[in-house]
């Protein structure tokens, strides 16, 4: 019979916190951040700023170092994926870095198979799509997802007083990934098994939760200073359908992080009807796409909840004055919020001149706080 060694004793952590005294939360190194002073509903003395998909295609440096290494692949490279996190912070001047990665590793490191295609998105393999399928989904071993927790930690050892956010997709956008087998306008295939096979789905979305909900984890506990939880394809469920089939399993997910205090963030593309009910599962932020302006949003939110959003990203194409004009009208109608982080309504697309961000940037900090 062998014998185990004991574990490593654990770093010491502080008092009333899970978090180790060399997180950046409790080591003080965040705790004045702009980012997380507005996720918390304060207005600091500069306006915070980051971009969905800051880090990728739009970078030179960033095709550069990924050149011949798949995306999946990089997501695994601590190094290299540390590169690319801090690559736009350096670059733009941003007020968050955002851990490279994506939705879909930790569904990889469970042992799915699953790739990004280029230009496409990520397919699966194999789509789950039975009681089967779902009861023969691996659990996620806590040690694969080391990788994830080595490259968070290398990004922080970089970042100084700059947060590094967490994140993670929830379980909708992702199970429509594993059901449709790659991405859906309609996603009827989801919808169909939530409908004709409930207790399926609840069983599908409640693994995806566990297995999403333990990435997000990790990453703060290597230390991330906040958390940003991505439905992005919420938008196409109706509000009863959200709340019926999705809602509980979101709440996990902000139930995974819950103890960690730091501060969580929900977006989704096209939820203007789910703001209240996306708040409801456990966010502190709710992230605003550009179809809603931010006053309104404030305003289904009861004026109660920091917001982050919402620069339409097809602006950064439209020249500086179009883009001054519309950035200055995003931060008037956030001033309704407690507290606004600026944004884009989604992501950067690859196509972006990265010095308009850059100097989307400049303009941004230049502007008078209230
Ligand atoms: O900078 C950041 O925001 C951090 C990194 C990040 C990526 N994906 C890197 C990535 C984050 C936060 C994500 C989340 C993600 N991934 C979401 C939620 C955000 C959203 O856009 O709504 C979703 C839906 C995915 C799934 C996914 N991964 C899609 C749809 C794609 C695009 C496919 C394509 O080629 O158009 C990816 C690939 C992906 N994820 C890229 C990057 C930088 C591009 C791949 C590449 O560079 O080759």
């Amino acid at each position: 019979m062998t014998v185990s060694p004991p574990p490593a004793p654990a770093p010491p952590t502080a008092p009333g916190s899970v978090l180790t005294a060399r997180h950046p939360l409790v080591d003080g190194h965040t705790a004045d951040a702009p980012l997380l002073a507005a996720y918390r509903g304060r207005r600091p003395a500069h306006r915070p700023v980051w971009f969905m998909r800051q880090a990728g295609r739009s970078l030179p440096e960033y095709r550069e170092v990924r050149r011949g290494i798949g995306m999946l692949e990089s997501c695994l490279m601590p190094d290299l994926a540390a590169e690319i996190t801090l690559q736009p912070v350096r670059r733009h001047g941003v007020d968050a870095a955002i851990l490279f990665s994506d939705i879909v590793v930790p569904l990889k490191l469970a042992g799915v198979d699953v790739q990004i295609v280029a230009g496409t998105g990520p397919v699966v393999a194999s789509p789950i799509r039975t009681a089967a399928d779902v009861a023969a989904l691996p659990p996620l071993d806590p040690d694969a997802l080391a990788p994830v927790a080595a490259e968070a930690a290398a990004v922080v050892a970089e970042l100084g007083s700059t947060p590094l956010i967490g994140f993670a997709g929830a379980p909708f956008t992702l199970a429509s990934y594993l059901v449709e087998g790659g991405p859906s306008k309609d996603h009827r295939r989801t919808k169909t098994l939530m409908h004709a096979a409930p207790d399926v789905w609840h069983a599908l979305a409640a693994w995806v939760a566990d297995v999403t909900g333990s990435f997000l984890r990790a990453q703060v506990l290597a230390g991330a200073s906040a958390v940003q939880v991505f439905d992005s394809w919420a938008g196409g469920l109706s509000r009863p359908d959200y709340q019926r089939f999705v809602a509980g399993h979101s709440a996990a997910v902000f139930a995974a992080v819950a103890d960690l205090d730091v501060p969580r963030v929900h977006f989704g593309v096209g939820t203007g009807e789910l703001l209240t009910a996306m708040r409801d599962v456990g966010a502190d932020v709710v992230g605003i796409d550009h179809r809603v302006p931010l006053d309104v949003a404030s305003e289904r939110l009861g004026g109660a909840v920091p917001i982050q959003g919402n620069i339409d990203p097809a602006l950064l194409f439209a020249g500086r004055d179009a883009l001054h004009a519309h950035t200055l009208d995003v931060i008037r109608r956030g001033a309704s919020a407690p507290g606004h982080v600026l944004n884009l309504g989604h992501g950067v697309p690859p196509d972006t001149d990265p010095d308009v961000l850059t100097e989307l940037v400049e303009f941004i900090h230049a502007q008078p706080s209230a």
